[in-house]
């Protein structure tokens, strides 16, 4: 398959780039480096050095033998979307390039506009290049399991059926989201949406937890080769983040009473999930979602498992309960269905010690890159 990648120099981008090339699979890929600017303008540099994506792309190719063609450039920029679409005439597009951080789109104004912007023009640029260039490609979107919230009721798929007045409909499931970036993200399922049904697009949506990890089998050829990972505040997911904290010596940052539960997957578990929605496409005029994660977790469960695994090598792990700075229930009903993935072939990679042993004394060697004032900024919600 020809898939175009894009956002491919991010955490998730440029893992997916090289297990779907070790897959056999022709790959181009996007990105615009504004992660990488944002963490300089932040002072909050990945915790590993992280070659640009020319250079990882030629790493691969050492290791593996197979090309990533690469461009940097702005997905925003809708003619030079279109030019890549018309050279490459992809099958399958991955849309990771996003501003992805709930912390960044409340910092202020300006982060707040440029997320709307960023994240809703780079998706109808999608739209309008796919329906140009081929429009049974299939676009696989990552959206993310923050849409929904926590509604007090069990969250379904994607879809919901509803009885109103003797009559019956199904729609897409109510979404809440609890930042301005997540609520870009439901805006961006309403945008493919509309054109799903208007243009007859196959999309799928897949509703990512939050993900932790660094390892791949395919970055294990070489450490240049892992993601940008990040433990900050604004750009490190909560896993990554207590595990520097415990390596670190600093207090487990946990915000409120701690009882926030939501759906996490390993790294490896994305990529599977990617590849399996890669294989078995939407339909024409289908907007298919999937839940991608594979275990729930509240976040005391995380500091508890992070502070054990961590004493157990040697660390001193301290859990601090802080004020939460966001607005959200740290105490509620969360039971989301996620057997979509499963059903096509989602063998999961659970958080066992193991595994959080393991990304401990990854973040070992590194240890002396740790920029404590990087860890916690208290961006607040209001
Ligand atoms: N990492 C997670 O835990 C998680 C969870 C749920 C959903 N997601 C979603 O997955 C996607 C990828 O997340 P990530 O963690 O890899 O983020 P990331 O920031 O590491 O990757 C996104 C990449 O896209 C690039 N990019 C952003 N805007 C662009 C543009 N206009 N043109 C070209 N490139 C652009 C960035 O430079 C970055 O390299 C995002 O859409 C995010 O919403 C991530």
């Amino acid at each position: 398959m020809k898939v175009l990648v894009l956002g491919a120099d991010g955490y998730l981008g440029w893992p997916t780039c090289m297990y779907l090339s070790a897959r056999g699979h022709e790959i181009v890929g996007i990105d615009n480096y504004f992660r990488r600017n944002v963490l300089k303008e932040l002072d909050s540099e990945p915790l590993a050095p992280v070659p640009d994506l020319h250079q990882r792309a030629s790493l691969w190719e050492e290791h593996s033998g197979k090309k990533i063609h690469v461009h940097i450039d702005d997905i925003t920029d809708y003619d030079f979307l279109l030019g890549v679409f018309r050279d490459f005439v992809p099958d399958a597009v991955v849309h990771y390039a996003e501003q992805p951080s709930a912390p960044y789109s409340m910092l202020n104004h300006d982060a707040a506009a440029f997320t709307v912007r960023n994240n809703l023009i780079g998706t109808l640029n999608i739209t309008y290049a796919v329906r140009e260039v081929n429009p049974a490609c299939h676009i696989v979107k990552l959206g993310t399991m923050g849409e929904y919230g926590t509604p007090n009721i069990d969250i379904e798929e994607g879809w919901l059926e509803i009885e109103h007045k003797g009559r019956k409909d199904k729609f897409l499931f109510p979404r809440q989201a609890s930042s301005l970036y997540h609520t870009t993200k439901i805006q961006d399922t309403d945008l493919l949406w509309f054109y799903v049904r208007t243009w007859g697009l196959r999309v799928t949506d897949l509703m990512q937890g939050p993900v932790y990890g660094v390892s791949t089998d395919e970055s294990a050829a070489d450490p240049r080769l892992v993601p940008i990972f990040n433990y900050d505040e604004i750009f490190g997911t909560v896993v990554n983040r207590f595990v520097v904290q415990a390596v670190a010596g600093y207090p487990l940052t946990v915000y409120g009473k701690g009882g926030q539960t939501r759906g996490y997957l390993n790294l490896r578990d994305t990529l599977q999930c990617v590849g399996l929605a890669l294989e078995s496409p939407s339909g024409k005029g289908e907007l298919r979602v999937f839940n991608q994660v594979t275990e729930t977790f509240s976040v005391n469960d995380l500091a508890e498992r992070v502070q054990r695994v961590g004493r157990e090598l040697g660390h001193n792990v301290e859990i601090r309960e802080i004020e939460n700075p966001r607005v959200e229930k740290e105490d509620h009903y969360y039971n989301p269905a996620y057997t979509g993935l499963l059903d096509l072939g989602l063998e999961p990679h659970y958080m066992t010690d193991d595994v959080v042993r393991e990304l401990i004394q990854f973040v070992e060697g590194y240890k002396d890159r740790i920029n404590r004032d990087a860890i916690f900024r208290g961006v607040k919600w209001r």
